[in-house]
């Protein structure tokens, strides 16, 4: 009697679930999902309901505290409605078979994981990339990944991470765009077109999940976790731009920060979960929590148990709960006592469901589960050269001196470093299923690309640790070359997730044997690897040209490789201000001017540091090339902008030097008196364009009203009228500049 009650439960689902594959629905607003996750919802138990407002990790990939949670188990019983850090088409078909062939409502998994920058073929760490400032070849590569991830069983990727930060103790700042809400806007939005295509339902597209809601990146002291604490108008300012982009790009998922936000924790806090988040910026998709931030709301210090924290986190407006297994524990048991409403519960499970539908899991639970397609698409040859096309863009040259680069093919030279025989390295933090053992490292592709005999390697010294004893080699090694180039930076594990430092140099003793190598006077080219802004004082003494080469992913040794010859003219910039000292941070460009500014006559009272300057040693927007670019005065298409209208500045760009190259031109505008204090510069455009030796170009930027808006006394979003700087340059600090007037 059961059974067959089960069977004409499972036909009438399917029945409710056909017609839904037939016309993919790419709107989330759309009434006919509407009416079919409802009639999906009704025939749920609170069970069920709840379990979909489950995520578990499998035993795979754990990134956090593990549950030991018997979740195969749980999927069955319709328990677990969502699995993460789990892959491949098989695992993952393995797995679905369970949900929609032995649970009860068969209704499919998702299957989340940690795209970041990458599934196998691995792209450059998020950081590195927007220093593109490449919008299409962002794209592509958050393209890419979603198709070597739907290819490798995954529906849903937890990225992209949009947290602007101005700390680079933190270690997180490799995962997201920079310091800039406008450019770290454009990316978002990028990144989530890339995830999820045109269409969610696409076989190559992914869901996407803006992260981390909200303001995780401005921990206090740069340690990660650690409180936030900010103005609610910087917030809105500077933090929210990103986000809302991302959702209104379409992203349908978001992730609830570790971090209290003005004394609440994000995950709890339905001033950011409902009233900005849902109310605000209108966003449709579902809410999951970041890992057991369910359960920190006891260490936080606002629940005084898990199930409070659980109260706390579906009256916010959370849907689920990722590996905390706080809504499996207590909801029900809240339900009947009446702590929440079936409603509320009703509420995110439509969320959830609808996002499966839009995804088309209802119309093929298996579409990411084809083992012939991951054979084929995965780790392509396709894919590599996109990786190699964004690595190149990513790679900033922060000094070259006497064109120390690009290097001459066939000199010799001494290739020092740990770093530059690595692989594993290369990739960087968050590598999914990045392979390392089949990649080359730097030291292999300069040696392909020099010739082998040209080239001669000394380790030297580790990343870390502080033995010297391998000095004496590299020492000699470097006396029988042309010129040296040293790989140094960090470890790939010291940024990312729980990767905070409180001091920003290159660890151990790897610029002490820069000095060493320094006494020999020959040319030395230090090729950075890091996953953060680093205080580079004394290797900016020390080489002739530096290469800023972050983490590169799989092809990124090749990308250095072909900069370093020149074979690819640098192009990138950069998107973090680089401090002289790790005391300057926080340190960004849009700083407030204070009543006391830096260039006041007095020599002392004012805004200023007795033992180092103000300015950093590399500003936002920052990077050389191996050409130079000069720039006329802007011209503007009128000095008086009025409400409605817009105007145009334009500027000459000539390529002055002696090759080809590409330049990122950068528009800034600064409001010189609001009815609040307003940054001495904010970025409102940027073009990359290329120029042949000598070629000129007039770039044009247009400026509209509703891009001088901002939070004013009163909170209310919009303009003021009043005089404006504008400014257009190569990087934030070498601009030319002019005026115009916002009118009423
Ligand atoms: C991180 C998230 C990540 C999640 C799942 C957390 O610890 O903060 O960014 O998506 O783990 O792996």
């Amino acid at each position: 009697m059961i059974m067959k009650k089960i069977m004409l439960l499972t036909l009438t689902v399917a029945a409710i679930l056909l017609p839904a594959c037939q016309s993919s629905i790419k709107n989330a607003n759309d009434r006919r999902l509407d009416a079919r996750v409802d009639s999906v919802l009704k025939l749920m138990t609170i069970d069920e309901k709840i379990g979909q407002m489950v995520l578990y990790s499998s035993d795979w990939d754990v990134t956090g505290p593990s549950l030991n949670k018997n979740y195969i188990d749980e999927i069955r019983k319709g328990n677990c409605g969502n699995i993460f850090n789990a892959y491949t088409a098989a695992y993952t078909r393995k797995l679905q078979k369970i949900a929609v062939e032995e649970s009860r409502l068969k209704i499919p998994l998702l299957f989340g994981y940690d795209v970041i920058h990458g599934q196998k073929t691995i792209f450059p760490i998020s950081l590195g990339e927007s220093c593109s400032w490449d919008l299409a070849a962002i794209e592509k590569s958050a393209r890419v990944s979603a198709a070597e991830a739907a290819a490798s069983g995954i529906n849903w990727t937890f990225a992209p991470m949009v947290d602007i930060s101005v700390d680079p103790r933190w270690g997180r700042v490799s995962e997201g765009a920079g310091e800039d809400p406008f450019l770290g806007a454009k990316i978002a939005a990028a990144r989530v077109h890339g995830f999820q295509g045109n269409n969610l339902a696409d076989s190559l597209s992914i869901l996407a999940c803006v992260k981390h809601f909200a303001a995780y990146g401005a921990p206090l002291a740069g340690r990660d976790y650690n409180t936030v604490d900010m103005s609610k108008r910087q917030f809105l300012d500077m933090y929210l731009p990103p986000y809302k982009a991302g959702i209104d790009a379409g992203a349908m998922s978001v992730m609830s920060a570790f971090n209290e936000f003005d004394g609440v924790p994000a995950t709890g806090s339905q001033y950011l979960l409902t009233d900005v988040l849902r109310k605000q910026l209108g966003f449709k998709g579902f809410v999951v929590t970041d890992y057991t931030s369910i359960n920190e709301m006891v260490n936080h210090g606002v629940a005084a148990n898990e199930a409070d924290a659980g109260l706390l986190a579906i009256k916010a407006g959370v849907d689920m709960d990722m590996q905390g297994g706080v809504y499996a524990k207590y909801l029900k048991n809240q339900l009947e006592k009446g702590l929440v409403s079936e409603k509320m519960i009703d509420e995110s499970v439509r969320r959830i469901l609808k996002v499966k539908f839009m995804l088309g899991l209802f119309d093929d639970p298996y579409k990411y589960c084809n083992e012939a397609r991951e054979k084929r698409e995965v780790y392509s040859a396709a894919h590599l050269q996109a990786a190699l096309d964004v690595a190149k863009k990513s790679l900033v040259l922060l000094k070259n001196n006497d064109q120390t680069l690009p290097l001459n093919k066939g000199q010799k030279l001494a290739v020092i470093g740990e770093l530059a025989n690595s692989k594993r390295d290369l990739l960087g933090s968050w590598k999914a299923a990045g392979e390392w053992n089949d990649i080359n490292s730097i030291l292999d592709e300069i040696k392909i690309y020099n010739g082998t005999t040209k080239v001669l390697y000394a380790e030297g010294c580790k990343k870390m640790g502080n033995d010297r004893s391998g000095f004496p080699l590299a020492l000699s090694v470097a006396k029988q070359a042309d010129k040296i180039i040293m790989v140094m930076g960090e470890d790939a594990g010291w940024s990312g997730e729980a990767a905070s430092r409180t001091d920003i140099r290159v660890p151990g003793v790897q610029t002490e044997l820069l000095e060493k190598l320094k006494t020999l006077h020959k040319p030395i080219v230090v090729v950075l690897m890091n996953g953060r802004p680093l205080d580079l004082s004394r290797e900016n003494d020390l080489a002739d040209a530096i290469l800023e080469a972050w983490f590169p992913g799989s092809m990124g040794a090749k990308a250095v490789t072909q900069v370093l010859f020149g074979n690819y003219n640098p192009s990138g910039k950069l998107t973090m201000t680089f401090p002289r000292n790790v005391g300057q941070i926080p340190i960004f460009y849009y700083e407030k001017n204070t009543g006391r500014p830096i260039y006041l006559p007095d020599p002392k009272y004012k805004s200023r540091y007795i033992d180092c300057p103000n300015d950093p040693l590399f500003p936002f927007g920052y990077g050389l090339s191996y050409t130079t670019f000069a720039y006329s005065e802007i011209k503007l298409s009128n000095h008086i902008l009025s409400p409605d209208d817009s105007i145009t500045a334009s500027v000459n760009v000539t390529n002055t030097g002696t090759c080809d190259g590409e330049e990122i031109v950068q528009c800034y505008v600064r409001d010189l008196v609001g009815s609040v204090t307003r940054p001495v510069k904010e970025l409102k455009g940027f073009e990359k364009i290329a120029l042949k030796v000598g070629e000129s170009k007039v770039v044009k930027f247009t400026i509209t009203p509703d891009l001088l808006a901002f939070h004013r006394l009163d909170m209310t979003y919009g303009t003021e009228p009043g005089d404006f700087k504008l400014f257009i340059g190569g990087n934030s600090r070498d601009v030319k500049e002019t005026g115009f007037k916002l009118v009423q």
